[in-house]
């Protein structure tokens, strides 16, 4: 036979937390403790006093009116004005050169560093691993994450050949990466299996962002069993939040990182630590930056990056009015122009000030079909439809607090391609980035002034892929490939694997 071990908790500390969920109207997890045996008593109390609950309920609160305000548009939104907009595809070669040469000598002074932010559950690609370990069926057959692992070998490489006497001995990319209690195990992991890409292990900090329970539509806490609260990352605003209490911001004050490049893990298109990008941050000495591209068109559902109130903000596509989107200036150009891609420069103060007004952030409302346990029966229910909310920040609801921002638009083609969707979904997923990387690197070598010649024109099914070891953005390929064929298929890992390829 065997004895349940008594619990952790006294019983005037368990009448206490009772007390407190009641007070907070949030009485009914307790619902079934009295049913549940002594382990699952456990599990619960323990997830109960770590949550606050009357914070809980302020978030709850605050989030509501939020998005009420957001349905009345009644903010006064501005486009952005041109000393804080600029564009790469109206700006010359040199120009752009200039901004690559300043951010590739940030890197070698070690001063640069990358955050990715890959917390989220994925739900809608419905993966049951990171979507950063996700093959998405390229040639080489590389995840998501050995892209971007592989990027930043590249752009150390690229920033290695700049470097000047007082430099460190060795470029380093610090890369921190955000998980979430889903993703971290995994991601370790999976990283661990593949020996780091070739990065250095102590190059790459994980760590994990904060939980909320998640709420029914009208802000009860969701029990997932009877014994288990329903929690959900915090969003990918949760990021400044663990930055600080995971002694991140510590970890690059003590590297001397200076600014961070950050960008989300399902972009299989991210210039990870992108010199241009940075070099162009550091110019304008920006605090906070963004990446946009151009929107497709006035109705395409996307954020816009604009001015709200005085304040620089991205506003949802459901907060403009049509009239609004359809602004244009004489060029034909869309005013509210400006999509947000959530990829962004950060200098470290920045990130440092972000808890003077941290708690002003707002959670935002997220719909979702969560799991729930019926509180007549007791029973589990997998819901069809949405059946509750994920209480989430986002990455740039810090936009109003930069003393100085910088936008710069890139274009899509080049930079932006996300998998959200399951396969065969049509669009941002797995076929379409398979497709827009294949697209890209026909680009490089056409770029470069050569061809690639095979037996199919359609990118989701060519076997073309340059590796990131060979070329980062297109750069030192003319050499080989000007005024020649490249032959598919072909994956080229090296220098020798092109030249074998063209004739
Ligand atoms: P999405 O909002 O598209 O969410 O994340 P998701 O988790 O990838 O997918 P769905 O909505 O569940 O289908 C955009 C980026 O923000 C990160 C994601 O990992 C992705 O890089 N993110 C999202 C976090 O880091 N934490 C979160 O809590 C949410």
């Amino acid at each position: 036979m065997t004895v349940a071990s008594p619990l952790p908790f006294t019983d005037s500390e368990i009448q206490v937390l009772k007390n407190r969920y009641e007070n907070a109207g949030q009485g009914h997890v307790f619902k079934f403790f009295d049913s549940i045996s002594q382990d699952e008593k456990v599990e619960l109390l323990k997830q109960l006093v770590e949550i606050d609950v009357d914070n809980l309920n302020t978030i709850y609160k605050k989030a509501i009116e939020g998005a009420e305000m957001a349905t009345k548009g009644v903010d006064e939104l501005k486009p952005l004005s041109p000393d804080v907009f600029d564009s790469v595809l109206k700006h010359n070669d040199e120009q752009l050169k200039e901004w690559e040469m300043l951010g590739l000598q940030q890197i070698a002074h070690g001063k640069v560093a990358v955050i990715l932010m890959a917390g989220g559950q994925g739900t809608r690609l419905g993966s049951s691993d990171p979507k950063g370990c996700y093959n998405i069926n390229l040639p080489s057959g590389k995840s998501l994450f050995q892209l971007q692992a592989e990027r930043i070998l590249k752009a150390q490489e690229l920033a290695h050949q700049h470097r000047n006497e007082q430099d460190p001995q060795e470029t380093i990319i610090p890369w921190y990466i955000m998980t979430s209690g889903p993703t971290n195990q995994p991601t370790y992991d999976f990283f661990k299996k593949n020996n780091f890409f070739g990065l250095k292990e102590e190059n790459v900090i994980f760590f994990e962002q904060g939980t909320l329970p998640c709420l029914t539509m009208d802000g009860k806490i969701i029990l997932e069993t009877k014994s288990k609260v329903a929690i959900a990352p915090d969003g990918n605003g949760g990021i400044y939040k663990a930055l600080q209490e995971k002694g991140i911001i510590r970890s690059l004050r003590e590297r001397g990182i200076e600014y961070s490049h950050c960008y989300c893990v399902d972009n299989c298109l991210a210039r990870v630590a992108d010199p241009v990008f940075i070099g162009y941050c550091v110019s304008k000495g920006t605090d906070c930056g963004v990446k946009v591209v151009g929107k497709m068109a006035p109705e395409e559902p996307v954020g816009i990056v604009c001015v709200r109130n005085g304040k620089y903000a991205v506003v949802e596509y459901s907060e403009i009015t049509q009239e609004t989107a359809n602004e244009r200036y004489p060029d034909g150009s869309l005013k509210y122009g400006a999509a947000n891609i959530a990829n962004h420069f950060f200098s470290t103060s920045f990130l440092e000030r972000v808890p003077s007004f941290q708690s002003e952030l707002e959670y935002h409302i997220a719909k979702k079909k969560i799991k729930y346990t019926n509180l007549e029966t007791g029973e589990q229910i997998v819901p069809k439809t949405n059946s509750g909310m994920k209480l989430e920040c986002f990455v740039f609801d810090v936009f109003p607090y930069a003393h100085n921002m910088s936008v710069l638009e890139v274009k899509r083609q080049d930079e932006f391609s996300p998998l959200k969707n399951a396969p065969g979904s049509g669009a941002d997923c797995p076929e379409t980035s398979r497709r827009d990387i294949v697209a890209q690197h026909v680009r490089f070598i056409e770029n470069a002034g050569g061809k690639v010649v095979g037996d199919t024109d359609d990118y989701e099914q060519l076997v073309f892929e340059i590796s990131p070891a060979v070329s980062y953005a297109g750069e030192g390929l003319k050499q080989i490939v000007s005024g020649k064929i490249v032959k598919a298929p072909a994956t080229i890992e090296t220098l020798d694997d092109l030249i074998r390829a063209t004739c």
